[in-house]
């Protein structure tokens, strides 16, 4: 959602900004500002829209080596200039970037203005900038102090003062924050996008710490002055892996990254010899592993269908009972943990408010809670007890793809181990992880698809609605390519058992809405070209994806994609790719701005 950077050092501030903004711009917004001093003074300039009308707006010979900017993606307030960030005290000496919602902002306004502060925007953020000059007396680290001490919520601040050049101070609460690093140069970010291109050297601040940075230097400490020491990290990514490297966009890099980034998920991991997987951050003995009787997921929205296929290959190859669950519905529903329950927390971006939320939940229960994340070093990261890494590597567009494989990966590894302490044989098991092991080249092979599947997108891009269907383990990924569909080419999709149709659904049926029946060759496959025929006697247009020499369903549909053949349970790792490059091309043929879908923020911060 929103994106803060700062800059504190011997270049020009200015540009160093607006690229770190660009990096961030994947996060989704809907405006943006940057402010920056020089000689006593902060400049703030700040505009609704893309960050090409910023930079645009910023005078070209703008003077100052450090600075503060924003990409706004609205909660309170509409999409203005005015409601845009940085905002500023009175009288413009003090500037400040927040991400998170401050939720008392009504009853600090209310005082501010009974006080006499005027405020000129609509946001809850701008009530900082008056508290931080309400409470200045010289020190800003102060200042900030004693006006977050205040505030109830979330943030990631970060703010300046005209009258102390160089010092940025930057506080965390619920909102991400990531100090950067370099030599006589530091930076600041909600995320290390924003400054791989600098630094790979990061400090990840905490909830309920500040950060006091100059050029030379940074200093960590809590709400009552008492210092924090802090572990430099090493950002492992690589910078080429947050550009688009030749492709059209991040999307398409991203699906087409899919044989590497799940390789790189396996890698270490796989042991063929002994049909089993090791996953190493689990933190689990094998005894607590033995014991555990239920496992339950939380996430959302494609992190959580990638738990619903993990929920059913749990208690299918593993049976171990599993349900996934919208860590949206567990917080508020005062969840029961029960003894010898093991708890998965996914997310890609490891920041999901309503994820981290229901975790913490859980945790207070006194749940054991793993994290199945990306984004090293990420929230969800380093709240678990532990957990699985998927090493995707950054994931820029909006919708997510590698992600869901990498995901996919890590849960059909820790299966394995669990399926082998339990039911699993030495042969099937070794069956498996054989399979599993092929699953990257049997990725490219679907990949070459990619021009048929573009000319079946141009058919059916102009449907008003369209029905993904799909049974067993492969229901979670017909949830899956309707909502890729929906976010990224804004057809109306929803995805269904293909047996539940007939309960309601079939109703939809008429000869503009198109359907997606996912028919791998498992024991559900005459059931579900059954269904198919249902919509076809209903004059439904039907484009199947089956396995290689399935004339069958050739025979039925009007359309298919044939992929190759895997093991019954690999299937939502194969199917699911034909479905993002159907989505992809159906979006680009309506000319829908495909990295960053409107209203759509690649990380969900707020509940
Ligand atoms: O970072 P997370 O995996 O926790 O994100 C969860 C959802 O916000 C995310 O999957 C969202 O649904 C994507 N836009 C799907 O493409």
């Amino acid at each position: 959602m929103c994106g803060i950077v700062g800059y504190s050092g011997i270049r020009p501030a200015a540009p160093i900004l607006l690229e770190g903004l660009k990096r961030l711009e994947y996060r989704g917004y809907d405006s943006a500002g940057i402010s920056v001093g020089h000689e006593g003074k902060l400049t703030v300039v700040k505009k609704k829209g893309k960050i090409k009308k910023l930079r645009e707006a910023v005078p070209p010979k703008i003077q100052g080596v450090y600075g503060i900017g924003h990409t706004r993606w609205a909660t309170h307030g509409q999409v203005n200039d005015e409601n845009a960030h940085p905002h500023s005290d009175q009288s413009g000496n003090i500037t400040i970037c927040h991400n998170g919602i401050i939720e008392n902002f009504n009853i600090l306004k209310s005082k501010l203005l009974e006080e006499g502060y005027i405020f000129v925007s609509e946001t809850d953020s701008e009530v900082i900038a008056h508290l931080v000059s309400k409470f200045y007396d010289g020190d800003l680290e102060q200042a900030v102090k004693t006006a977050l001490g205040l505030l109830e919520g979330t943030y990631g601040i970060l703010c300046m003062h005209a009258d102390e050049p160089g010092r940025i101070i930057g506080a965390r609460n619920g909102s991400p924050l990531v100090l950067g690093i370099g030599e006589g140069e530091m930076f600041l970010a909600s995320d290390v996008t924003a400054m791989m291109a600098y630094t790979k050297h990061v400090v990840y601040i905490e909830d309920g710490e500040v950060v006091d940075v100059t050029p030379e230097g940074y200093h960590t400490s809590d709400l009552n002055n008492r210092t924090i020491s802090k572990k430099i990290q090493h950002i492992s990514w690589e910078l080429d892996e947050i550009e688009k490297d030749g492709y059209e966009t991040f999307m398409l890099k991203e699906i087409f990254e899919q044989p590497r980034s799940i390789t790189r998920g396996m890698r270490g991991r796989l042991d063929k010899e002994n049909g089993a997987a090791h996953l190493g951050g689990l933190n689990l003995t094998s005894q607590e592993l033995l014991n555990i009787e239920r496992i339950k997921i939380i996430a959302a929205g494609t992190s959580f269908h990638a738990g619903l296929v993990a929920a059913h290959l749990l208690e299918s190859l593993a049976r171990i009972p599993c349900t996934a669950e919208l860590a949206s519905e567990v917080r508020y529903r005062n969840p029961i943990v029960e003894k010898n329950s093991l708890y998965f927390a996914v997310s890609q971006s490891g920041e999901t408010a309503d994820t981290l939320y229901a975790m913490r939940e859980l945790k207070r229960k006194g749940a054991r809670v793993l994290g199945i994340c990306n984004v090293v070093g990420s929230t969800i990261a380093r709240e678990s007890d532990g957990g699985v890494y998927i090493h995707s590597g950054p994931e820029i567009a909006v919708a997510s793809t590698k992600a869901f494989t990498s995901q996919l990966t890590a849960f059909y590894l820790f299966t394995v181990i669990m399926a082998r302490m339990r039911h699993l044989s030495l042969k099937d098991g070794m069956v498996f992880v054989r399979e599993l092991g092929e699953i990257p080249s049997i990725i490219e092979k679907v990949l070459e698809k990619d021009s048929e599947i573009k000319i079946l997108a141009k058919k059916y891009a102009g449907a008003k609605d369209f029905l993904f269907m799909g049974r067993g383990i492969n229901y979670p990924v017909a949830l899956e390519g309707a909502l890729k569909l929906k976010e990224i080419s804004y057809i109306h999709a929803e995805g269904y058992s293909a047996a539940e149709i007939k309960h309601g659904p079939i109703a939809l049926i008429n000869e503009e809405t198109p359907s997606m029946f996912l028919i791998p060759n498992d024991e559900l496959r005459e059931k579900t070209i059954s269904n198919m025929k249902e919509i076809k006697a209903r004059k439904g247009p039907v484009i199947a994806l089956a396995v290689d020499g399935d004339s069958e369903v050739g025979d039925v549909a009007d359309d298919v994609i044939y992929i190759p053949r895997t093991h019954d349970l690999l299937y939502p790792l194969v199917m699911v790719v034909p479905l993002q490059l159907f989505s992809y091309h159906c979006a680009r043929e309506l000319g829908r701005d495909v990295d960053q879908p409107r209203n759509l923020a690649k990380s969900v911060t707020v509940e």
